[in-house]
């Protein structure tokens, strides 16, 4: 099924001290000195936690590639503590971008703009656009700012696993092979921020997150693209955006996607749960209710997480609703955990 972590590939060896740092003014001004120096920290955002590095270091970016094993192609997030700071990756703002700046910022928004040399290729996967936001939490807000500088942040869990939305995930995977860990609260968003291409003619959603394509359409006043490869029927077209092409959020359980009308779902889940002890498997299951949306978003990770702890074998998930926004895009994350593997009832 496609499990390959490319975290194998790590070249770091998990043996370093990793200074375990909370949101007082102290700490943050450690978690502050290691970005300074080129080391990485972790912190927390309202979607997921981040794993930081200064934007504009080479040698820093390159070691946040090799703690999560992530391919080099797949480009970082700058993040932002103000608008005003996105001068510093791109040069010229349309009328559109000031929009959903003023309207979603800082929030789970990720805007892709022409970069400007200054911004490193390592940072961008080698592309000329930049991916840009301003995260909505203030332990991330002052350690940027005080770091004087942009920081580049990928979600902070290994490569190919589950997004970290609680402290706890990410010391499972990355304590000994990071510099810090700023502790927070646990992610109030739960999945990763909407990604949406605005460097091209078109707006297009490239990620999609709990800022929907409809509330963005409202700012800027124009349709706003989906790009092809997130309907699940065209999964093998290719993604715009690097890293949607690898095996994601991978629980290490197998995973079956139950999809049809509830009380069927619901129905074929218990008949599979059954089949599955009766043969000797240890059965995992993730049934929201169908229109809890947000509350999906916020659980669905650290679900995957919690039945990878208990050793589950099996994992049976009940389809979302796909039209509504947000649960197209928890949708998104649970087929790509499943890797597509679908059952319709
Ligand atoms: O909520 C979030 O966005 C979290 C927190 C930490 O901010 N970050 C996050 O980063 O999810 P990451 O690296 O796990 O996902 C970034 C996504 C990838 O799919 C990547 O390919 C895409 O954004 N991306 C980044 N720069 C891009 C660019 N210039 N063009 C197209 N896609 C880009
Ligand atoms: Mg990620």
């Amino acid at each position: 099924m496609g499990k390959t972590s490319f975290a194998e590939g790590a070249t770091k060896e998990d043996n370093m001290e990793t200074k375990i740092l909370t949101g007082t003014q102290q700490d943050i001004g450690e978690a502050v000195a290691i970005i300074q120096r080129g080391g990485l920290v972790a912190f927390p955002t309202e979607t997921v936690y981040g794993l930081g590095a200064d934007a504009f270091n080479e040698e820093a970016v390159q070691k946040v590639f090799q703690a999560k094993g992530r391919p080099g192609d797949n480009p970082l997030i700058v993040h932002i503590s103000r608008p005003s700071e996105i001068g510093q990756v791109t040069s010229r703002l349309s009328p559109d971008l000031v929009a959903l700046i003023d309207q979603f910022w800082p929030g789970p928004l990720t805007l892709i703009v022409k970069k400007k040399k200054e911004v490193p290729l390592i940072t961008t996967g080698g592309l000329d656009t930049v991916a840009v936001r301003m995260p909505d939490n203030p332990i991330a807000l002052e350690l940027i700012a005080r770091s004087g500088t942009a920081i580049a942040a990928p979600s902070a869990n290994l490569s190919g696993r589950p997004s970290p939305t609680k402290a706890q995930h990410v010391r499972e995977d990355l304590e000994g092979r990071i510099d810090g860990i700023l502790l927070g609260e646990d992610c109030r968003v739960g999945i990763e921020s909407t990604v949406l291409d605005m460097s091209g003619e078109h707006p297009r959603i490239l990620r999609p997150g709990v800022i929907t394509a409809e509330q963005i359409e409202t700012v800027i006043g124009k349709k706003v693209g989906v790009d092809r490869s997130l309907k699940p029927q065209n999964q093998e077209e290719a993604p715009k955006a690097p890293g949607m092409k690898y095996t994601h959020y991978a629980p290490q359980a197998e995973m079956v996607v139950v999809e049809g009308p509830r009380n069927r779902v619901r129905a074929e889940i218990e008949r599979l749960q059954q089949v599955n002890e009766r043969m000797g498997n240890k059965v995992g299951v993730i049934l929201f209710e169908e229109q809890a949306f947000i509350e999906a978003a916020h659980d669905f990770f650290a679900r995957l997480r919690e039945l990878d702890g208990q050793g589950v074998d099996v994992i049976f998930a009940g389809a979302l609703s796909h039209r509504d926004g947000v649960g197209f895009a928890v949708m998104n994350r649970m087929l790509k955990s499943a890797g597509y593997n679908i059952v319709r009832v």
